[in-house]
């Protein structure tokens, strides 16, 4: 069985990767989600995935807090798709609180690669394929993105090394892929700040008005393509 581990489903770009594996491919889904669209909810009464329902901010311990080791056990590989992420806060440097720094790093950072380090853990000696959805901002600084940027990198970092750790064993597979803009609720968020603190938001909104961003559905299917997920 083919495992498919996939945070972040019931909406933007996960809920159009989660729509296309379970049409397309011949998975096991695991989705892990704060919460599920209508249409989810009838796939899940029908057993068509595995819904660990729960806020990333709250993983700490992937053994405990996802329950999902019957399911590794039983799978020949494994396929993490790293999702979920947020953009916010998007501040100047100086204005954020602590607590908004923690909770940023914890969901783009901690949780990758925890669930990274568990899955290594746990199915070691299976084929493992992590697919950490990235992004044009772990390679160049954007103000106001600061945090974000960070935690971009830092993950892209992480699997770099991870790669190197792994490049003789042919049962490991790590890549990075960015998207590229893809018109989701987080270039929503994106093209509500002020340029006083994002300067770069009237481009975001010129690409919104002239109809140049990504559906999530055409992003989704490149990345399962780069990914060669079906
Ligand atoms: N949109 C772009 O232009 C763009 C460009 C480059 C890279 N990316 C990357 O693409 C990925 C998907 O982004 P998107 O554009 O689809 O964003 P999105 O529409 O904001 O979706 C983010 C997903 O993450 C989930 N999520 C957020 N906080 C969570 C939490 N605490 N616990 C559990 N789930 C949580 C959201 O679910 P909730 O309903 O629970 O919030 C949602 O399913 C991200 O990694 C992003 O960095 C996006």
């Amino acid at each position: 069985m083919k495992l498919v581990l996939i945070t972040g489903i019931n909406k933007g770009l996960g809920e159009a990767l989660f729509n296309h594996l379970i049409t397309n491919g011949n998975y096991r889904i695991i989705g892990i989600s704060r919460g599920i669209t209508q249409k989810q909810q009838e796939l899940l009464k029908e057993g068509k995935f595995i819904y660990v329902k729960m806020d990333l901010l709250d993983l700490n311990n992937p053994e405990q807090d996802l329950k999902i080791l019957e399911f590794l056990d039983k799978a020949e590989e494994v396929f993490y798709i790293n999702n979920a992420a947020t953009i916010s806060p998007i501040n100047k440097i100086g204005a954020f609180k602590n607590n908004e720094i923690k909770q940023l790093l914890h969901l783009n950072t901690f949780v990758p690669i925890v669930i990274t380090n568990y899955l290594f853990r746990e199915a070691s000696g299976k084929k493992i394929s992590i697919i950490n959805i990235s992004s044009g901002a772990a390679n160049s600084p954007i103000v106001g993105w600061s945090l974000y940027c960070a935690s971009k990198a830092a993950n892209e970092m992480f699997f770099r090394t991870l790669k190197a750790q792994e490049e003789e064993n042919i049962k490991i597979n790590v890549v990075s892929i960015d998207p590229g803009v893809v018109d989701s609720g987080m270039q929503g968020i994106i093209r509500t700040v002020d340029d006083s603190v994002f300067p770069r938001v009237n481009d975001f909104i010129e690409l919104k008005n002239k109809n140049e961003l990504q559906t999530p559905e055409a992003a989704a299917l490149k990345i399962i393509k780069q990914a060669n997920l079906v």
